[in-house]
Parts: structure tokens; sequence; C-alpha cells
């Protein structure tokens, strides 16, 4: 059977992936792995450190290569193996927003020229528009009054923020979250997991690698466990956590309480 969206006459799948594999030399970081998400759906992704959650998601953007397996995103179809056009790169990558751990803001730019620089060298946008489209984002964030501030004048949840402004800038389809708190204080994380909630309302389709629980129980729609080489279960967040049938995940889920 052909994995393609359209044969399941599910148009409101995003992105699809279908046994996905991905070895670094002869060892397997994980393997079989096959994914469903909406037009919508807020995705999280959690698991022991060293599970591929990264990898996972670097993988879909195809900062990695997979080596097995296929993937639908965005209406693109990706082959482990397949020559991918540069076009289709840039396709790909305009249709997938990423958001580190780290930031990766522009360091000698201000606040505002990190969001208005990507914006007019990926879409072309003419100063005034991309302006005017970074300002509104930087409301949103509630960062308007920082525009003109350098990243380093900031608080690390305040570029979390940025960074967030600056990928939704570009109007991605899917965005990909990878552990955006993890290297903030807990107050200041909480500002930033309120923005992703804001994102998430306003139908944005997500995959957040994070090890909160509350987003992944209160904001996810579908839970997805990794460890020991790939999925150890997936599905609804709440029935997941509160009986998690594999006893892997029901240690994860001490370790983690118990932090
Ligand atoms: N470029 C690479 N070359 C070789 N091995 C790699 C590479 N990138 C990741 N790995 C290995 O792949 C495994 C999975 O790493 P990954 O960063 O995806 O895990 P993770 O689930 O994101 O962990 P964490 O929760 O600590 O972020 C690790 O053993 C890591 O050392
Ligand atoms: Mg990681």
């Amino acid at each position: 059977m052909e994995h393609t969206a359209d044969s399941e006459r599910d148009t409101d799948i995003i992105l699809e992936i279908a046994s996905l594999g991905k070895s670094f030399r002869d060892h397997t970081i994980f393997s079989d792995v096959s994914l469903r998400v909406r037009k919508g759906e807020v995705c999280s992704i959690i698991g022991p450190s060293g599970a591929g959650k990264s990898t996972f998601l670097r993988c879909i953007n195809l900062l990695e290569q997979p080596d097995k397996g296929n993937m639908w995103i965005a209406g693109q179809y990706i082959e482990s193996g397949m020559k991918i056009s540069n076009n289709d790169l840039i396709q790909l990558r305009r249709n997938v927003g990423m958001v580190f751990q780290s930031f990766n803001l522009f360091p000698n730019m201000s606040v505002l020229e990190n969001i208005v620089f990507p914006e007019q060298r990926v879409l072309s946008r003419s100063a005034a528009e991309s302006k005017e489209v970074a300002m509104e984002l930087l409301s949103k964030v509630g960062l308007a009054d920082r525009a003109q501030a350098r990243p380093s004048q900031l608080s690390g949840g305040q570029q979390q923020r940025v960074a967030i402004a600056r990928a939704l800038a570009l109007e991605p389809k899917i965005m990909l979250f990878d552990e955006p708190t993890s290297a903030l204080d807990p107050e200041v994380g909480l500002d930033v997991l309120r923005v992703m909630q804001d994102v998430a309302r306003s139908g944005m389709t997500m995959l957040v690698v994070t090890h909160e629980m509350r987003f992944a129980r209160e904001i996810g729609d579908h839970l997805v466990v990794m460890g020991d080489g790939g999925i150890l279960e997936q599905g609804d967040p709440d029935e997941i956590m509160t009986s998690p049938q594999k006893e892997r995940t029901r240690k994860f889920f001490t370790a983690v309480i118990d932090r």
C-alpha cells in the first residue's frame, strides 16, 4: 500500500510519516517511526534524553537525512535516499518553521531586524510590509517595545519569543519546536509557553519536543513517547499519562515527576 495522504482521502492530514528510520553509521537512533498529524493539531513528543527526539525533528525538515521510510509534509513527498532538488528544499524549509532550544537569533541585528531580514530574504517582502508584519508579531508576543534592542539585551524568554515571532513571520504551515523552554528559568519559560498556546489557538500545526508535561497534557492534542529506538506509544495525552501501556513509559513518567 502506498502511504499517501491522498490515497486515504483525508485532506486534513498535513504531515504523514511512514516507517521513518535514522542511523548514524552503525548506530540506529530510531526505526519504524510512523505518525500522522492533522492540520491545526499540536503533537507533543516526549521521552528520555538520547531517545532521538531532536534527530526526529531534524529529519522532518531535512536538517538530517532519514535513511528509511518516507513522509508527506505539507503536500511534499520525501523518501529516504531520494535526491531532493534545491527548490524542493527551499519549499520545504518555507513550509516548516523551526524554533530551537538555543534561540539562534542574529546577535548583531536588532530584534526588529532579526524578523525583517528573513522576511525580505525568503519572501521578498518590501521593507514596509516586512516591518509591519514584524511589529504586529512583536506585539503578539508582548515585545513591541523592545523592537530596537539587541538580542543580548533581552532575557532568554524574551529572546525565545522573538525567535517564535521570526518563525511565524514566514507563515509556515507547520512549526517544529525543540525544547523551547528547557534553557529557561521556569518563570520566563511560562511566558514562552503562553505564546506557544496562543500560536496553537491560532490554528498552527505544531510538533513540540518538550519536558513540559502540563503543556503536553493541556495544550497537546496528540502525544508521542519516544524511547528504545522508536515510538514507545502514541495517542491521547490524557490516556497515555493516566494509563501508559509500557513499563518503559511508566519508568519515564516516574523519572520526570521526580525531577
Ligand atoms: N550528528 C550526529 N552524529 C552522530 N550521532 C548523533 C548525531 N546527532 C545525534 N546523535 C546521537 O543520536 C542520539 C539521539 O540524539 P538526540 O539529540 O536526537 O536525542 P534527544 O532525544 O533529542 O535527547 P535530549 O532529550 O537530550 O535532547 C544520541 O545518542 C546522540 O548522541
Ligand atoms: Mg534533543
